[in-house]
């Protein structure tokens, strides 16, 4: 089933994502393009509306990224945002000049609410934006009319009702601007005219189809992680073809305490065929004696694909492999670089010498989205809000050689510091929490006898993309139940510290 399409077109803003998964919260379907599409190819999509991005550039700086002015006479509505604003200005006849005060964060802004954009959603005539601005629009283009201001901008939105031209120097996407869901609401909606139907439901439903109508009577094989994308695409793709899926989780013995076993609890009675490799003796060989952390993660990689290989072998022929990429690692960014790709080793990562067609069916979906879809399955909450976990695992959290004792500890600590995040009703806001396994032992006193015995580092962060981190202000009181636990509980700990770094400089994971 075709739906209607919204277009954010990236010209480079931070928050591009964050504009189509506003609009999808709309219940619209919304897809990323970089400005430099083709109007012809804009055109065949036949969106019903199009949002401009904001961007780092000035629009009248010839280098930077410009539209031809084409689109504006398509008669598709567009809503420009911060730079999309002023290059709506620009293109169309307006100024655009450097601010005498440029605004930046929570700004008081005076709203016209007989536009359609500020009516009806309960917004009183002065609220907070939130903008980010150097260049203002000092002249509006022929035809347009100013609809809010600020006491630096004085345009600060803008329209054209009659070409269905709308725009705004704030970001209404970004909470901090009130009632900004609801303008990209009656953008979509009361602009555009969608209705509003995009459902996670109708999405799982139309997947499925597409899946099954593909793949036929073939042979399809996954391989699971364990982690959120590979765990739902696998649920998807069994409700699709059932027993002609098969799933090869190999298990490396990395993975947190009793987490294989979820895994595999999970997927059981899913109708698919299930195989768990247990390798952790193969992967233990490898890594005895080694320390280097890019050592461990190269051996770690190379070894995973041997052991899929290996059990894919056993198969037979495979028709079709699913992966569980996800939208983000899709979109090309207006700015021009490929989207944030890790530069880390990913141990799901295949050889690409294989004769099997691919199937990405979370290929269109943000994370919260794979969640949401998640649940739709009837995953459970364990599986589907499981935070994100590095391919190596734990073997990159225990500094230097790995050898079961400390994994064993590591588990343990691991657990423990999870419990009492959940305990704390933290486990939500925190994107990523755990234990690591120092190699530095120290003096402790227990009883009355001396130790000498290891340090556990815990590390949690809040995050929004994971290039850039701030270490997460857990309650001290928190920090004092798990270390305590933690001491108390492990074997051969005497010491608990919090990791207090940002990244940067430090990284997220020790290793
Ligand atoms: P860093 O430590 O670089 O981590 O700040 C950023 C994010 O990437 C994860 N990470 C990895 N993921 N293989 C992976 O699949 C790896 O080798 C790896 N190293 C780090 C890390 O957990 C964090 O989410």
């Amino acid at each position: 089933m075709a739906h209607q399409l919204v277009i954010v077109l990236d010209f480079g803003g931070q928050y591009n994502q964050l504009i189509a998964r506003r609009v999808r919260e709309c219940g619209v379907y919304c897809e990323v393009k970089s400005y430099k599409t083709p109007l012809e190819e804009i055109r065949a999509l036949a969106p019903v509306g199009i949002i401009f991005t904001g961007g780092p550039n000035s629009v009248y700086d010839p280098a930077s990224p410009h539209i031809d002015k084409a689109i504006f006479d398509m008669g598709i509505p567009i809503l420009g945002i911060c730079y999309g604003c002023q290059l709506m200005a620009w293109t169309l006849g307006g100024t655009v000049e450097s601010c005498v005060n440029s605004e930046y964060g929570k700004t008081d802004t005076h709203y016209d609410t007989s536009s359609v954009l500020f009516g009806g959603i309960h917004l009183p005539e002065t609220a907070t934006s939130w903008m980010s601005h150097t260049d203002y629009v000092s002249v509006l283009p022929e035809g347009f009319r100013t609809t809010a201001h600020t006491a630096d901008c004085p345009n600060a939105a803008f329209e054209n009702t009659e070409r269905k031209l709308y725009a705004v120097q704030f970001h209404p996407e970004v909470n901090h601007t009130f009632a900004g869901l609801g303008m990209i609401d009656s953008f979509v909606k009361n602009v555009c005219g969608a209705t509003g139907d995009w459902t996670m439901a109708g999405y799982a439903k139309t997947a499925i189809a597409q899946i099954r109508e593909k793949v036929g009577d073939g042979k399809v094989l996954l391989g699971l992680s364990g982690g959120v994308d590979s765990s739902v695409a696998a649920a998807l793709v069994a409700k699709a073809v059932g027993s002609q899926l098969t799933c090869i989780f190999v298990d490396h013995g990395f993975m947190r305490k009793n987490e294989g076993d979820e895994v595999e609890a999970a997927f059981k009675d899913s109708g698919m065929h299930f195989i768990r490799v247990n390798a952790k003796e193969r992967f233990m060989a490898k890594l005895s004696g080694v320390s280097d952390p890019e050592q461990k993660r190269k051996l770690i990689g190379e070894e995973f694909i041997r052991t899929f290989e290996d059990e894919k072998k056993k198969l037979g022929k495979v028709d079709f492999l699913v992966q569980g990429t996800i939208y983000p690692d899709v979109i090309e960014s207006g700015a021009g670089d490929a989207a944030v790709i890790k530069s880390h080793h990913n141990v799901g990562g295949l050889p690409e010498d294989v004769d099997f067609e691919l199937i990405e069916p979370l290929r269109m979906l943000f994370k919260d989205e794979v969640r949401k879809l998640g649940t739709e399955l009837g995953l459970s909450p364990v599986l589907v809000w499981r935070q994100p976990f590095p391919g190596p695992g734990l073997a990159i959290r225990i500094i230097g050689e790995i050898t079961d004792d400390k994994l064993a500890i590591l588990q343990d600590a691991d657990l423990i510091f999870r419990q009492e995040i959940a305990k704390a009703g933290l486990d939500k806001d925190i994107n990523q929490y755990f234990a690591v396994l120092t190699n530095i032992r120290s003096v402790g006193v227990m009883g009355d006898a001396r130790t000498y015995d290891y340090t556990i580092g815990l590390r949690a962060v809040t995050t929004n993309d994971f290039m850039t981190a701030d270490f997460a202000r857990i309650p001290f009181d928190t920090l004092a139940a798990a270390a305590s636990r933690i001491v108390g509980e492990v074997k051969n700990v005497n010491r608990v510290v919090y990791d207090v770094t940002t990244k940067p400089p430090a990284t997220i994971e020790w290793e």
